[in-house]
């Protein structure tokens, strides 16, 4: 065994196990504490402080970092739903974003939905953080921008408002109860024959993949196993009358991308 091996692979398992530590941290673990502490729960109190501090929001929002994190199938996913924007007559119509998320995919999706015509992108988010760090990144797409501090459960945009939704990794980290409100906030915001673009985790469909994922969840996300089972977003999609649904799934079923068509009038 070459003399290297040993310091080598106790440095990657050091290194691993601080990453995980942190992520927990703020993550999981500081929403423990703040369960734990007297007082009245807020209504952003399930959102990690990795969403709130700005400070670690910076940390963290790198593309290598964020793209790792979905297994490096982030570009995938983004691209289905800008490819999906971009044939889509949108001349004259409004985009919503339901929610901030890291990475590149906020720039991606306004520049294709201005590129197919959109007059307005707007984006909610429940923390005001978020909203100005989405600011910055976004700052080259001029005016056609808006963003508002909105609870996606009950947001007070218009009945269909917008042509095109998109919610990315938002319903995995919600209090189950949310995860359908917010479901039915996006649908009705959504004009007749406007689509609803949603990327989530799946459940794998090779096992070794499925006990890696399932314990990554029990550790980080317990919020995000039930999409696998009670809070599937497509049979909650089509429980509302005539959605209609199209599930792509990728990297052995790890992730979906669901697109939901609302009926027209
Ligand atoms: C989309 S999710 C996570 C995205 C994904 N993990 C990523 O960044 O790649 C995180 C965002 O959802 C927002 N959020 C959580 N609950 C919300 C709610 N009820 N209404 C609006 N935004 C919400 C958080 O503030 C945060 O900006």
């Amino acid at each position: 065994m070459p003399a290297w091996l040993i310091p080598a692979a106790t440095t990657l398992v050091v290194a691993l196990a601080l990453t995980g530590a942190f992520f927990f941290v703020v993550t999981r673990g500081a929403l423990l504490v703040r369960a734990a502490l007297p007082g009245a729960r807020r209504p952003d109190a399930h959102v990690y402080p990795i969403y709130s501090n700005m400070r670690l929001m910076r940390m963290v929002d790198f593309q290598p970092v964020i793209a790792a994190i979905l297994l490096f199938q982030y570009d995938r996913l983004v691209s289905m739903i800008t490819s999906g924007l971009r044939k889509t007559d949108l001349f004259d119509k409004k985009v919503l974003i339901t929610s901030c998320a890291f990475g590149n995919v906020m720039p991606r999706v306004t520049s294709a939905a201005l590129k197919a015509g959109a007059s307005q992108v707007q984006v909610v988010d429940i923390i005001e953080n978020e909203l100005l760090h989405a600011q910055r990144k976004l700052k080259h797409h001029g005016e056609a921008l808006q963003f508002r501090r909105e609870d996606a459960t009950a947001t007070t945009l218009p009945d269909a408002s917008v042509d095109a939704n998109v919610v990315f990794f938002l319903l995995h980290e919600l209090p189950h109860h949310l995860k359908g409100q917010v479901l039915k906030e996006a649908c009705r915001v959504l004009a007749p024959g406007g689509k609803l673009y949603l990327a989530e985790f799946h459940r794998p469909s090779a096992w070794v993949l499925r006990v890696l994922s399932w314990t990554y969840f029990k550790v980080f996300e317990p919020l995000g196993l039930a999409l696998w089972s009670t809070h599937d977003p497509v049979a909650q999609l089509e429980g509302m009358a005539g959605f209609s649904c199209e599930r792509r799934v990728v990297f052995f079923g790890n992730f979906q991308v669901i697109v939901a068509t609302k009926p027209l009038a």
